[in-house]
């Protein structure tokens, strides 16, 4: 988004006449944003042989998808629905990690079925597979590397006490159910949290990857997990992807001289590709003012962007009905029956009710968070590629709502 003879664009459209098009609220996607974030990571790891596993569940809709493929990344899937969402959109299978947690052996037997790569994360599951398949399908590992990092406690799952990963401590455990079966275990996976900054943390994660790596000799891939870190704040320090490539990339080739082959190296980035690509624009429907604050009361709140609730998240706001003149401080409130505070105390060009605000950072856990509290309607998706837009996903309707709902004629 920029702003431009006092109007906030994307390729050459307006924000306010989008939302005129379309209605509010609507989720708005750059995807010439999304495109060169991806291409910025190929270019921090071109001296090695890297493999972009798209996070899905940041944002799913299949034009996303459809739209990554054609940039060159496969994905990264956590349930069975988001693998058969990816091969809707085109991927195949060899393109598809499955990176489940928790699930029924039998989801895995699906996904198996499909054909894509099967990610383990716990002991139990890796013995069923075993049972199962022996040798005759290839696997990944999931280890947990006992890292604490990670923008909150939420997100932050490569620690001990995280319920994700197999422990590094029982590496052991691992190997004798590999060695029981005979388990073509040709990748091995650490995803530590999300909103992770420094270069450190992925070249611990790297070190214990390699270590645990030595004793597998059927690698094809090492998968270092996503979490970069991106910017959410003017001045927010972000991770530095140019410097993370050239120290991951050098200490994954010396790695792989002495592993005596060249694997490729996976990303599963979700933040990083879509976040700053995404905008939610909400209207005003009120300016209210009590003894302390001044609140604008939008069209949208914790049902379409969960974030700043769940995690405390800042997401930046800009009134783009209004661009100039006198700055207030307002606290922007959505319509939910709960208090759902979406930006707390942010100087805004005045508000007047009916302005457009746009909220950053809404496209990575935006939409695909969002949900139907308060029976509301889930807003429409608008994709902007090549300077043109297109609705990619309807605005729900009120029958949606009753859609699925069994009325037993009481
Ligand atoms: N790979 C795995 C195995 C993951 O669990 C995740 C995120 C990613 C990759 C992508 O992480 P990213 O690059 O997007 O940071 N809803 C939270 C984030 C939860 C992330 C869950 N796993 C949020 O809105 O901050």
């Amino acid at each position: 988004m920029e702003l431009i003879n006092q109007t906030y664009q994307i390729q050459g459209l307006a924000l306010t006449e989008i939302a005129a098009k379309y209605g509010t609220p609507v989720y708005v996607y750059d995807g010439a944003k999304i495109k060169s974030q991806v291409k910025l990571l190929q270019e921090a790891f071109a001296s090695v042989d890297l493999k972009i596993k798209y996070a899905t569940k940041a944002l799913s809709n299949i034009n996303i998808l459809k739209l990554l493929k054609a940039s060159g990344t496969g994905i990264d899937a956590v349930s069975i629905e988001e693998v058969m969402l990816g091969m809707h959109a085109g991927f195949e299978a060899q393109d598809i990690m499955y990176t489940p947690n928790c699930v029924a052996f039998s989801e895995i037997q699906e996904a198996v079925d499909l054909g894509v790569m099967i990610n383990i994360d716990n002991v139990p599951m890796l013995e069923h597979f075993g049972k199962h398949y022996g040798n005759t399908v290839p696997v990944c590992i999931r280890l947990n590397p006992h890292i604490m990092a990670g923008g909150n406690a939420k997100i932050s799952v490569g620690h001990i006490d995280s319920k994700f990963g197999i422990s590094i401590l029982q590496l052991k455990n691992i190997l004798k159910v590999v060695e029981e079966y005979q388990l073509q275990v040709t990748g091995l996976h650490v995803h530590t949290g999300s909103d992770i900054l420094e270069a450190e943390v992925f070249l611990k994660g790297a070190e214990i990857l390699f270590d645990a790596a030595r004793q597998f000799p059927d690698l094809k891939f090492l998968d270092f997990g996503g979490g970069f870190k991106v910017g959410y704040k003017e001045g927010d320090i972000t991770t530095d992807i140019m410097q993370v490539g050239e120290k991951v990339s050098a200490a994954f080739q010396t790695f792989c001289q002495g592993y005596g082959r060249k694997l490729e190296i996976w990303f599963e980035p979700g933040k990083f590709i879509v976040s700053e690509a995404g905008y939610l624009l909400v209207r005003s429907n009120v300016i209210k003012s009590t003894p302390v604050s001044t609140f604008v009361g939008v069209d949208s709140g914790l049902n379409h962007l969960i974030r700043p609730m769940m995690y405390d998240a800042y997401h930046g706001v800009v009134n783009v009905s209004n661009t100039s003149g006198e700055e207030h401080i307002y606290t922007v409130v959505g319509y939910i029956c709960e208090t759902d505070t979406i930006a707390a105390d942010r100087k805004l060009h005045t508000v007047s009710e009916g302005d457009i605000l746009a909220i950053k950072n809404a496209g990575a856990y935006g939409f695909s968070m969002a949900s139907n509290y308060n029976s509301r309607l889930r807003p429409a998706e608008v994709l902007i590629l090549d300077g043109k837009d297109y609705l990619i996903r309807a605005r729900e309707t009120f029958e949606d709502i009753l859609k699925h709902q069994v009325d037993i004629g009481i």
